[in-house]
Order: C-alpha cells, then structure tokens, then sequence
C-alpha cells in the first residue's frame, strides 16, 4: 500500500530534506585527494548531530555508518573506511536523515579533481536521468513513466541501468511501498497520486549493469568493475507538480 501525506508531513519531510540538501553540499566541499572515506562519515555524523538530525542509515539492518560512499567501480552501500579519495575518482555519497520521525534520502556523485570524459558524460547522464524521473512524478501518471523515463535517458547515452536496486516510498520509514525500479515499460503499475512521496535514484554504469555485493555483504560493485554513478532526490507528488524535498530550497522541479 502507498501511503498519501498531508500537507503538513510533506513540510516536515522537506525540513528533513533540507538538512539532507545542506549535509551533501557540506561533503561536497569537504571531499578532497587523500581523505579517507570514513573521515567523510564522522564529517556527516558531526553535521546531522549539529542540525539535531539522526542518521537514517546507522543500524538500518546493522549498517554501520551514517553515510554510504562509493567510488569508482562501487556503486551504491559502499561502507566508509581506510580507503582514501584520489584525484580522479567519481565518488557517490548517499544520505538519509531523519527528524521528528520523518526520513529524507538523497544521493550524489562528485568529481574529485579532474577526472575522465567517460566519468564526466556518466555522471552528466546520471544526474539527467534523476531529472526526467522528477518530471514523471505527476498525479495521474503511472509508475512505470518515472522508471522507463529514466531508462531511456540512461541508455540513449550507451550507458546501462542496475536492476538490483531499485527506489523506494519513503515517509516514517526509510523504504516503503512502492520500489521504484529505474527500467521498465511506460504506462504500468500503481497510479501516481498528489500526497505520494517517492526516493527516486538511478544507478548507472558505463559497462554491464550487473552489480555483486562484496564480502563486506554491503559494498554493491560492477561486476565489470566499470565506473558508475548514482543520484537521489526524496520527491513529493503535489498537486502543483513534482516537489523535491532534498533540494536546498525546496522547489518544484518544473511548471
Ligand atoms: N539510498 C539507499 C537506499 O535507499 C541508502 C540505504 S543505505 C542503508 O537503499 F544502509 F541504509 F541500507
Ligand atoms: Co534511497
């Protein structure tokens, strides 16, 4: 079952959303050559606890760090450690917060430095295909819109869509109904309704869009080891249009 917010969780769910906003901007300005990746973590740590935000990821299924980085051939659950970022490197930085009992989750990759035109068009791509997901998520639309919509932008650049993990509902909890996979027909499944609000997030890979988990049992990577990308908004069904919560003003994404 798909849940419809009021008006009045949407808000609260958009001050959540800011935090996010303001918490992978922070990183963004913060990830440089030879950080380590769990330095990136205690950073997101000490900027939720400012904001008197909780990490949503910490303890979801015994996760055990507040954000998830994944670099290069990693593509999403990287868990931080001794790793440290290289110039070059495309790294994806996710994060979830939750205030007051309502979650926000939105992902993002970074350049690191001058990195390569493979990893520049596959971040581009990525980032646009979030987009054109966004603008499917319309009252009266179907789910499937958001999903082939995203697909299409992803694979018209040569590029291949992960089909292991999908986006989410997203309210009280982090994951709720529906998952929201980035590939498939237009025009199917559940009705797209003002009040819904959906975690959209492509992950995207040069090569093959299959994916392993590590030993870890977190760390998804290409099972080609090419690069990917991912981005995440938390986006709200209005009756105004899509509105994304994880933006730094929360705004509608289009007229
Ligand atoms: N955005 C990811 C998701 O929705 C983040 C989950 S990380 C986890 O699955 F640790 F919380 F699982
Ligand atoms: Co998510």
């Amino acid at each position: 079952m798909i849940e419809l917010k009021t008006a009045r969780e949407i808000e609260l769910m958009a001050h959540a959303g800011h935090i996010v906003a303001g918490l992978l901007e922070h990183l963004a300005a913060v990830v440089r050559p030879g950080i380590k990746t769990k330095e990136l973590d205690a950073e997101a740590l000490a900027y939720l606890r400012r904001q008197g935000a909780a990490p949503a990821f910490l303890g979801y299924r015994g996760y055990p760090a507040s954000i998830c980085v994944s670099v290069n051939e990693e593509v999403v659950h990287g868990i931080p450690g001794d790793r440290r970022i290289r110039e070059g490197d495309l790294v994806s930085i996710d994060a979830g917060t939750v205030v007051e009992g309502w979650y926000a989750d939105a992902a993002t990759t970074l350049q690191v430095g001058a990195v390569s035109p493979l990893a520049r068009r596959l971040t581009e791509t990525t980032r646009r295909a979030l987009e054109e997901g966004i603008a499917r998520a319309i009252d009266g639309n179907r789910l499937s819109d958001i999903s082939s919509a995203v697909q299409e932008v992803v694979e018209r650049d040569g590029f291949g869509v992960v089909r292991d993990f999908v986006g989410h509902g997203i309210g009280q909890a982090l994951h709720e109904d529906p998952p929201i996979p980035n590939f498939g027909s237009p025009h199917v499944g559940p009705r797209l309704r003002a009040g819904m609000v959906l975690a959209i997030e492509p992950m995207v890979t040069a090569g093959g869009y299959e994916v392993e988990v590590l030993q870890d049992g977190w760390t998804a990577v290409t099972k080609d080891r090419s690069l990917a990308a991912h981005f995440e908004h938390t986006v709200a069904i209005t009756e105004r249009g899509p509105l994304v919560l994880t933006a730094q003003h929360a705004l509608t994404s289009r007229q």
